[in-house]
């Protein structure tokens, strides 16, 4: 029965909504077993409550499916991270809280938004170049990727109208 309802949860509808330092916990945690460097909770809660950093979180039922941060300083915006849980992604979830999201930066005066994705995360890559992000700079060696390998980050930009 309970995991009839946890699924039940799990194929709904998501919410999504301004995060607050109230997600500190669950967005470490999920930022922990989505990225090789985790950020602890308190590195969470300092950008949260940063007046320059803007967050939305995508809620399934009461647990966290996914998070999007961005720092907005003046007209330029950077993705500092986005992420969705593991059994959630694939359903559209990070492409809805990016356009919302970007949609946040464009009312809060942001022109320009950048950010840094390695070069073989597909999934990243789709996701950021069908909402109209293109590269505009290569960093080689730029991520560990194990075994003494490296991975390229890309810098994508787009322009907010
Ligand atoms: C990247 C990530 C946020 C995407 O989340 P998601 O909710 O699964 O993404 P969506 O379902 O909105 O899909 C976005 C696009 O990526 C594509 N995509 C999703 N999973 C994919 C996969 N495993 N392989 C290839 N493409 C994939 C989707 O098809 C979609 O493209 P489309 O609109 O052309 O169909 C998620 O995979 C994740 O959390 N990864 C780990 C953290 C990470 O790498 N973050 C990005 C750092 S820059």
């Amino acid at each position: 029965m309970i995991g009839f309802i946890t699924n039940l949860f799990a194929r709904g509808e998501a919410a999504m909504s301004e995060a607050s330092a109230r997600d500190s916990s669950p967005i470490a945690a999920l930022h922990a077993v989505s990225f090789r460097r985790g950020w602890s909770e308190q590195e969470v809660e300092g950008l949260l409550i940063d007046r320059h950093v803007i967050a939305h979180r995508a809620m399934m039922g009461t647990k966290l499916a996914g998070f999007i941060m961005s720092r907005l300083v003046e007209d330029e915006a950077e993705i500092l991270s986005v992420a969705v849980a593991g059994r959630q992604r694939g359903r559209g979830l990070a492409r809805q809280l990016l356009h919302l999201h970007l949609r946040r930066l464009a009312g809060l005066g942001a022109r320009t938004v950048f950010l840094e994705v390695d070069e073989y995360n597909g999934p990243a890559l789709r996701l950021y170049q069908r909402a109209g992000f293109r590269e505009v700079s290569r960093r080689p060696n730029y991520y560990s990727v194990g075994d003494g390998k490296a991975a390229a980050a890309l810098v994508l930009r787009r322009d907010l109208l």
